[in-house]
């Protein structure tokens, strides 16, 4: 009897771990079954990706999706529907939330309240605080966590732990990697008074210098190497930071976001005002350089989006009055493909990048590689395909894209979670 699948993808050329093939992909029970499936199997459903790329479902490990907070702004539902129209099959949720996730019940709430609400995948990170250092062992064992996160210098919420002795409290309690938002808090408030309300917006990039980064990323690594704790460092914007930690692979992994790939200081103040702000600053080209060339060395191990939404009004308000953080869940694909077909990284970095990396980073099993046995997740994407990146399609409530204007070539067609199609063409189903 001829095999039975409830999903089969024919035609297309697959991104394995092992390299570039064509060839079609059975799906039962939410999982791969088979790769390389015979003519005349059989199939609940069938998808012809005959002119398209099957890759392994693309993950976003950095979103901020605002919930609880302020559903004007975005919530889980609405960031994770950005998501799968964006071609993401899972985002990592950070936990800078009102109120933050800092504790179990809050963790509890989120855990069964995500399950109900999201259109994709989602892993949890846990805050930690100076008042959870204790239960953060037991909290980074919950279901759903990717990982615990640390604001080791100040951003958007009042998440913050900046100080030698309870970093180091915190790296001797549990055992999983610890992402860490560094930049160093003492020198941010030192220089704060440097500048004053209604500067260029530009000068984001000057008060949060590239100093303030760096020395915050070699005092978490000394205290990571004294506690051998696996650390990632998230949204790393420097190109000092980047030859630094490339020494210490051993025991650091590091992000990088597609704002800092893409964008580039000042132009990007001077067109975009308050719209440009974000924390690690985008910095001028030297860093952009940078940030290629470890993407090129492997020093680099997951891209994502850092979707920071906030309001127009807020994002409008004179530097540094206005918000820090930018939305880019729906086009962070997009944007990785287009600089694949500028030449800038080839198809499999992207999939090591954006799957195998995440997977890698976060001990996430079961996800992150198109082979059989793993999850059936699949972003389809046609290399071909030439979009201008519209406001009018963001479906985050607050509305708007650093991004608009911006022409991309190549394309998400659909994204399937576990087997099940929850976008194609442009349509959540
Ligand atoms: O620009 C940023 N926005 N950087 C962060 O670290 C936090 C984020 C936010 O939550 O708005
Ligand atoms: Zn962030």
């Amino acid at each position: 009897m001829p095999a039975h699948y409830d999903l089969l993808i024919r035609g297309g050329v697959c991104v394995l771990p092992w390299g570039t093939e064509s060839t079609d992909v059975g799906v039962r029970g939410g999982k791969i079954a088979a790769l390389g499936v015979a003519s005349d199997a059989g199939a609940d459903a069938t998808i012809d990706a005959t002119g398209l790329h099957v890759l392994p479902g693309l993950i976003d490990p950095h979103v901020h999706l605002r919930d609880p907070g302020d559903a004007a702004v975005e919530s889980i539902p609405t960031g994770t529907r950005a998501a799968v129209l964006g071609g993401l099959a899972a985002v990592f949720d950070m936990p800078n939330t009102t109120p933050a996730i800092t504790d179990a019940a809050r963790l509890a709430w989120k855990q069964e309240y995500a399950e109900g609400a999201a259109w994709c995948d989602i892993g949890l990170y846990v805050g930690a605080t100076k008042e959870n250092i204790a239960e953060l062992a037991e909290l980074e064992l919950g279901r759903g966590v990717c990982a615990i996160k640390v604001f080791a210098g100040s951003s958007t919420g009042d998440l913050l732990v900046e100080d030698d002795a309870s970093l180091e409290r915190v790296m001797r309690s549990g055992r999983r990697r610890i992402a860490y938002h560094s930049e160093d808090e003492y020198r941010l408030r030192a220089r704060r008074a440097k500048f004053k309300s209604g500067d260029p917006y530009a000068s984001h990039m000057q008060w949060r210098d590239k100093e303030t980064a760096f020395l915050g990323t070699r005092r978490l690594m000394a205290l990571a190497l004294k506690t051998q704790r696996p650390a990632h460092i998230l949204h790393v914007s420097t190109a000092e930071e980047l030859a630094y930690l490339a020494g210490y692979r051993d025991i650091a992994t590091l992000e990088v976001l597609v704002n800092h790939l893409t964008q580039v200081a000042p132009e990007c103040y001077e067109r975009l005002g308050g719209f440009a702000v974000m924390n690690p600053p985008i910095r001028d080209r030297r860093h952009l350089d940078a940030a290629w060339a470890a993407v090129r060395d492997g020093t680099v191990d997951t891209v994502g989006s850092d979707h920071a939404p906030h309001s127009r009004a807020a994002k409008e308000r004179p530097w540094p009055e206005c918000a820090a953080g930018l939305t880019g869940v729906q086009t962070l694909v997009p944007i990785m493909l287009d600089h694949v077909n500028a030449g800038r990284l080839g198809l499999p970095r992207l999939v090591d990048l954006m799957c195998a990396g995440p997977a890698r980073v976060y001990g996430v099993l079961g996800k992150g590689r198109l082979a059989a046995g793993y999850d059936a997740d699949f972003t389809l994407v046609d290399m071909q395909r030439r979009r201008r990146i519209e406001e009018s399609w963001i479906v985050s409530p607050c509305g708007w894209t650093p991004f608009a204007g911006m022409t991309v070539t190549g394309w998400r067609v659909a994204t399937i979670v576990r087997g099940q199609v929850v976008m194609r063409e442009d349509e959540v189903l």
